[in-house]
């Protein structure tokens, strides 16, 4: 079914302009249309309230001032099972782990390590719903379904 997910160019990914490319054409290129898209930046309670669910585990802290040290893209993408075919090229979250089981993967491809891997992808419609909020609060979920 159609579906909406919310994908993240993370700051390593938009640091480099090339890599920044790359990941934009790859989201044309898997026919997914590009709904919303914007550039941000996160202040540090933004970050630490976007990963809640993970405060306490030892990745936490450097997580958090990983995603607010510099500008993100944030992308509301729609097509056919978007959710999973976007976590698909993504690649495992662990990028050693990706570049031995899945090469072809973003993360394998770009990613530097387990916390500076690239991208993020909402891993349930619930989860994208939510996360579309958080990233575009003014964007309408329910009427553009609608619409469709
Ligand atoms: P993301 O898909 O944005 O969801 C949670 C993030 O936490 C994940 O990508 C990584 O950036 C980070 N993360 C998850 N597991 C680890 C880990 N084992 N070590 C370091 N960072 C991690």
């Amino acid at each position: 079914a159609l579906q909406l997910t919310l994908a993240v160019i993370k700051p390593d990914g938009v640091a480099h302009p090339l890599m920044l490319e790359a990941l934009h054409q790859k989201i044309l290129d898997n026919s997914f249309a590009i709904v919303r898209c914007k550039d941000l930046v996160w202040r540090r309670q933004d970050s630490e309230k976007f990963y809640i669910e993970h405060a306490g585990r030892f990745f936490y802290q450097r997580l958090v001032e990983f995603m607010s040290s510099g500008p993100m893209r944030a992308y509301v993408l729609a097509r056919e099972d978007a959710v999973s075919h976007w976590r698909e090229l993504m690649g495992p979250t662990k990028v050693f782990q990706a570049r031995h089981t899945s090469p072809a993967t973003i993360r394998a491809q770009y990613g530097l390590t387990d916390t500076r891997n690239t991208t993020h992808g909402s891993d349930s419609s619930e989860s994208a719903r939510r996360e579309i909020l958080y990233f575009f609060p003014e964007f309408g979920m329910e009427e553009w379904m609608e619409k469709e």
